[in-house]
């Protein structure tokens, strides 16, 4: 077992205990009100320049949910541009694209408005706008080189939390996800506005909020160096919010109090998870995502209780204990009582997420979205490439391990 994870792994254990060095990075700036986005010129402050570009989808466009910021911005004597090009897993062409907008435009601040997609293009734009480096030397951890310009995100779906991440993910040729991560992609400021999230429709309500619950799991679970006891709090208190209102949200959209829940939720589940990352859950989702082009947060449901399960089979990892330490903070009526206890509330913790994806009208089998059980080997294959989210796993992962993951969720 990791002497890290022993250190904080018994959930009723309160002696002091010496705690591992971390670091923690987030948004400087959160502002959190009803209608924020009307009044967005007030809320962004200085980070208001004159020229804005706001990155956005279709989508929005298409709603006219942009609508309302855009006219507080130009109340405010704003030049505002928008690019509103961004689709699902957004490719390198399109970023390349925005960030030629953003320079022909003389942007002097982006603004981020949609869900991850738009929030991870307009990072990436205020950054290779801002900096001028070539986007091929920037992939991966901390190569990034500022300075950006000035950003501002403001989400649109509960799940991602990309507005607290320091993550922006691209789709470079057919299928292939590149990153770049590094403390310049979080914004000046986020911004949370609930009556943006009402209009989203059930599906997309529960996949993204299935998502956001697993980025609060994986990180109080996870391997990594950096878990530390700030992200595991914000990791708790997000699974309470989540697990409680994600029905409401799903089943009654308009209920404002619900949506704010989850808004909230999911950015304290970015919180926790940018600076305790996820695991194998995710890895195991990528290829779903990527080769089958099923959703993030279905990608990440389908295989939620059965990577669980595989990491709770093995006692050795104490991953058991965190899963049934968190159980009663997304369902009250779990609670464990010494270890036989925490094994059998693990149990039914898992079983009840499983549940509960089910009764949301998610697809429970891989078989469902279209994936033969001929394409698991290959599936298994392209997993182990997800090195940087499988080292953080509490138990290893082999090619055979998530092969039998995806044939149990098949
Ligand atoms: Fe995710």
């Amino acid at each position: 077992m990791d002497s890290r994870v022993r250190l904080w792994q018994c959930p009723a254990m309160t002696t002091a205990h010496a705690i591992p060095s971390f670091s923690f990075h987030t948004t400087p700036r959160i502002v959190f009100s009803e209608g924020a986005a009307r009044e967005l010129a007030h809320h962004l402050g200085t980070t208001a320049q004159d020229r804005l570009l706001i990155v956005t989808d279709p989508g929005i466009l298409g709603l006219g949910l942009a609508e309302p910021a855009v006219r507080s911005l130009k109340n405010a004597g704003a030049d505002v541009l928008i690019f509103g090009e961004v689709e699902a897993d957004p490719s390198l062409v399109t970023l390349r694209r925005s960030i030629a907008t953003a320079l022909d435009f003389g942007a002097t601040g982006v603004i981020g408005f949609g869900g991850g997609s738009s929030l991870d293009v307009a990072k990436l734009t205020a950054l290779f706008a801002g900096s001028g480096q070539a986007i091929d030397t920037a992939w991966g951890v901390n190569n990034a080189k500022g300075p950006r310009l000035p950003l501002a995100l403001i989400p649109t779906t509960a799940g991602t939390g990309s507005e607290v991440t320091p993550v922006a993910i691209i789709t470079v040729g057919e299928d292939e996800k590149r990153g770049v991560s590094s403390p310049l992609n979080l914004p000046d400021v986020a911004v949370l506005d609930p009556a943006l999230t009402t209009g989203l429709p059930p599906h997309i309500t529960a996949a993204t909020g299935i998502d956001a619950m697993v980025h609060a799991i994986e990180s109080y679970a996870s391997k990594n160096a950096n878990n530390n006891p700030m992200s595991r709090n914000l990791a708790v208190e997000a699974l309470r919010l989540l697990g409680r209102n994600i029905e409401d949200a799903v089943f009654n959209g308009e209920n404002r109090a619900a949506r704010s829940a989850m808004l909230i939720g999911s950015m304290l589940a970015g919180q926790a998870f940018a600076n305790s990352p996820v695991a194998a859950v995710h890895a195991l989702a990528y290829p779903i995502g990527g080769r089958f082009h099923v959703p993030h947060g279905l990608s990440n449901a389908l295989v939620l209780p059965h990577v669980l399960r595989f990491n709770a089979a093995d006692a050795a990892n104490g991953s058991f204990a965190h899963y049934a330490a968190l159980a009663p903070h997304v369902f009250p009526d779990l609670d464990a009582d010494g270890e036989s206890g925490m094994q059998a509330v693990c149990a039914r913790f898992i079983d009840r997420l499983a549940e509960l994806s089910a009764r949301l009208g998610l697809k429970s089998r891989l078989r469902d979205v279209g994936i033969a059980e001929t394409d698991l080997p290959d599936m298994a294959a392209d997993a182990m490439k997800q090195t940087r989210l499988l080292v953080n796993n509490p138990r290893d992962v082999s090619e055979a391990d998530a092969y039998a993951i995806y044939k149990a969720a098949w």
